[in-house]
């Protein structure tokens, strides 16, 4: 699969929270190339600290070239990524890596955990795209409050899926897990897209393996290259031995993963 290495610049910033950020970034190779799930590795700054690229998941793309990174401000890389304002530019190495393979039936239901949001946007246009959008269950959406989720929801609104939330705070939709809401679905839906944080990808792998629903999940790893050179980015695989996130994932079929890790 192509990747390329762009100095994209950096056409908007939107900060969403007090520490979630989206960029969009005008890359158009790699804008043309990408398949949701997919993600791109982003040098921060124009230093060599932080020496290593950071990976985030292809939020969005445009017609125009553009495509768009969602994140949260974890550390350094993250905080001088926040920082950077339209019109600088930014080196980004993409798309990589081995993104959801949607099944051409439906129907389908999405499920994003907090920054775990950011990669189904793309496979939400994608699956509209493709003819696979309408008719869908709800898209569900959890977050710690609702200031995270607000304009998220309301986006996937916008491009015409029903939308569930779940907020920690319960400041909205239903307050608990966003892993409560799968339960009434399940028996309407043919596969389940998730990406958010373990232990939630665990809870609805799960409950898709008992109720017999195909259920493909998208991993996170310690990544430093993220192009299949440095073996860092392991995980256990239910076959034994490991998989390399970066290079055969992020996105893998829940029975590929050894959830007991
Ligand atoms: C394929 C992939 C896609 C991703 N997509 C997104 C995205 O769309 N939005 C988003 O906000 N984040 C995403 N991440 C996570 C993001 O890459 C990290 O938050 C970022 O690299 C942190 O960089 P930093 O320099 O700010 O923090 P660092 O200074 O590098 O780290 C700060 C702390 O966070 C921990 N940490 C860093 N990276 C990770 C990680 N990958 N998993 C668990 N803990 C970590 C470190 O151990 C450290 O304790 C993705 C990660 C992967 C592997
Ligand atoms: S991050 Fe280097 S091999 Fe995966």
């Amino acid at each position: 699969m192509a990747e390329f290495q762009e100095k994209s610049t950096i056409v908007r910033r939107e900060q969403l929270t007090g520490d979630v950020f989206r960029l969009t970034v005008h890359c158009p190779r790699i804008a043309a190339a990408a398949q949701p799930g997919q993600f791109v590795m982003v040098r921060a700054g124009e230093t060599l600290d932080p020496l290593l690229r950071r990976p985030f998941s292809i939020h969005k793309v445009t017609g125009d070239g553009k495509l768009a990174v969602l994140f949260k401000v974890i550390g350094k890389g993250t905080r001088l990524l926040a920082a950077a304002m339209p019109g600088e530019r930014l080196d980004v190495i993409g798309p990589l890596g081995s993104g959801f393979a949607p099944d051409p039936g439906g129907p389908h239901c999405l499920i994003g955990g907090g920054m775990g949001i950011a990669p189904l946007y793309f496979l939400a246009q994608h699956l509209l795209i493709s003819g696979h959008g309408a008719a869908n269950p709800p898209v569900l959406l959890g977050a710690q409050t609702q200031a995270e989720l607000l304009l998220l929801a309301q986006e996937f609104s916008e491009l015409g899926y029903p939308v569930l939330t779940a907020t920690d705070d319960g400041s909205l939709g239903h307050p608990g897990l966003v892993t409560d809401l799968l339960d009434a679905l399940l028996a309407e839906v043919r596969q389940v897209y998730v990406c958010g944080p373990l232990p939630m990808m665990r809870t609805v792998a799960g409950k898709c393996g008992q109720a017999g629903v195909a259920c493909q999940v998208s991993l996170e790893a310690h990544m430093a290259c993220g192009l299949g050179a440095c073996l860092g980015c392991t995980f256990p695989a239910s076959s034994g031995g490991f998989h390399h996130v970066c290079k055969e994932g992020p996105v893998f079929r829940a029975e590929e993963v050894l959830w007991s890790r």
